[in-house]
């Protein structure tokens, strides 16, 4: 098969993911990219054309070992038949457990054949310069390592006669499915003192949970933690006070220091 476009579709509320995407679509090396970016509330509803005879590159985070809840509703309204897929996820250096299984699946039901699949690193999405877990990744290595993954992607689809005789790929995990992120009542708040209102954190919400007036306000059951306005926020004027998180943050930190390396499966 020969390979002229590449569609990304992807959530992607701190970007590794995103990034990640980008140099397997390099490593494929196809003529056309399209980017379909997922992560917030306006790029939901946007329209993905019917995938057919194609090839799809589709990107999610690690929640809870888990795929999020607001990507899985995302991905539902994708329609693919004749489509070759390589399910990715991105994690933040704990543990990518039934995430990447559960992307798999996802991907055969919404009419893809995963023809090979993924899991790389990215900065936690709770880390701190304070409580560092994953900084900075995917670094150089990973980006070089996502680029080997396309070429690879694309030798194989190369001598691929049509994505039916494609054989369903082992990847690692349980089904059911375990995990998920634990139900937790709290939200990032923005500090008075720093805050200069100037919507960033808004902007960057998937879910619409912040909006900003003459103070911001947050709905936390909204909130899905993926801390995107934290990251994003200009001023160091957003960040997590609640004591659960701090104590989850802290265990990361102090757990999850020695540094994992991507994991791909379906090229050899
Ligand atoms: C609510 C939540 C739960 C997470 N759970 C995990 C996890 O189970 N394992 C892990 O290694 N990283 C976990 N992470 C970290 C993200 O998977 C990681 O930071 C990822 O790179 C974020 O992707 P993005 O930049 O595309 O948003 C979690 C992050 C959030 C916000």
């Amino acid at each position: 098969m020969d390979i002229k476009r590449v569609k990304l579709i992807y959530f992607s509320p701190t970007g590794t993911t995103q990034k990640v995407l980008d140099s397997i679509a390099q490593g494929i090396g196809a003529q056309v990219v399209e980017r379909f970016n997922l992560t917030l509330p306006e790029g939901a509803s946007q329209t993905i054309p019917p995938l057919s005879d194609e090839l799809v590159i589709l990107g999610a985070p690690v929640y809870g070992g888990r795929l999020p809840a607001e990507a899985i509703k995302r991905f539902r309204q994708i329609k693919a038949e004749n489509t070759l897929a390589v399910p990715v996820v991105l994690y933040g250096n704990r543990e990518f457990e039934d995430s990447l299984l559960e992307l798999k699946n996802l991907a055969i039901e919404l009419g893809c054949k995963p023809v090979a699949a993924g899991a790389f690193i990215g900065e936690h999405s709770f880390a701190t310069e304070a409580l560092p877990i994953a900084m900075g990744r995917p670094d150089d290595d990973d980006l070089a390592k996502a680029q080997e993954f396309g070429a690879k992607i694309k030798n194989k689809i190369e001598v691929l006669e049509s994505p039916a005789v494609q054989e369903d790929l082992d990847i690692p995990g349980r089904f059911p499915y375990e995990g998920g992120v634990a139900a937790m009542a709290v939200s990032p708040v923005s500090k008075e003192d720093l805050c200069i209102l100037c919507g960033t954190c808004a902007s960057v919400c998937p879910t619409a949970a912040v909006t900003v007036d003459e103070s911001v306000a947050t709905e936390v059951e909204l909130c899905i933690r993926c801390s995107a306005c934290v990251k994003n926020c200009p001023t160091g004027a957003r960040v997590w006070e609640a004591p659960a998180m701090a104590k989850v943050t802290n265990w990361l930190h102090e757990n999850c220091a020695a540094r994992k390396e991507p994991q791909v499966f379906g090229v050899g």
